[in-house]
């Protein structure tokens, strides 16, 4: 795939610093991991996980979705990338949410889907920082309580996947139950 790098340098340079490096890199990084463990295509799933939030970086995060095809589809065919990669990765970018009635149906969108929750087993930091200034401590506290349990139970599909997050989730859950206490 000559064009993977020219778009990770693409994404790259419109993503903000801590979203490449707190996220989307770690995405990459579990993505390569589980085609391996998976014997599936490694390009294919990096290229997903590079561009899964895409429409996130230039439309904001309602329907990113479905913003991220429009996207990763023009990025795509700018590449002259052939029609059955843009098809592949127009379905990882479309079902990376686990949205109800929306499942990832190949082995690459699922991969991209459970490398995109278990970055966030790896970054729950980042969470409290990104919502800072937003909210009130409560809240956020309670919204990334809700979404790593979201991750665990409905975005980590694959127990691959899921085996090699759990240690990291017990933590956590040990972590925040401890700040629970005094909520
Ligand atoms: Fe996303
Ligand atoms: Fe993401």
């Amino acid at each position: 795939m000559k064009y993977l790098n020219e778009i990770r340098e693409l994404v790259k340079n419109e993503a903000d610093d801590s979203d490449w490096k707190y996220h989307i890199a770690i995405v990459i990084k579990y993505a390569k991991q589980l085609a391996k463990i998976l014997k599936t295509d490694e390009d294919m799933a990096e290229l997903g996980a590079i561009l899964h939030d895409i429409g996130r970086l230039r439309h904001g995060s309602e329907n990113h979705n479905v913003t991220g095809v429009i996207e990763a589809e023009k990025i795509l065919k700018d590449h002259n990338a052939p029609q059955e990669v843009i098809d592949e990765i127009k379905h990882c970018v479309e079902t990376h949410r686990a949205i109800k009635d929306l499942p990832p149906k190949t082995i690459t969108a699922k991969i991209v889907m459970n490398a995109d929750a278990m970055s966030h087993f790896d970054e729950i930091p980042i969470f409290f920082y990104w919502k800072i200034g937003g909210d009130n401590f409560e809240n956020i506290f309670k919204w990334v309580e809700a979404k790593i349990e979201r991750d665990w139970n409905e975005k980590l599909t694959l127990p691959e996947a899921k085996e090699m997050m759990r240690e990291k989730y017990e933590a956590i859950k040990v972590v925040l139950s401890s700040t629970k206490e005094h909520i």
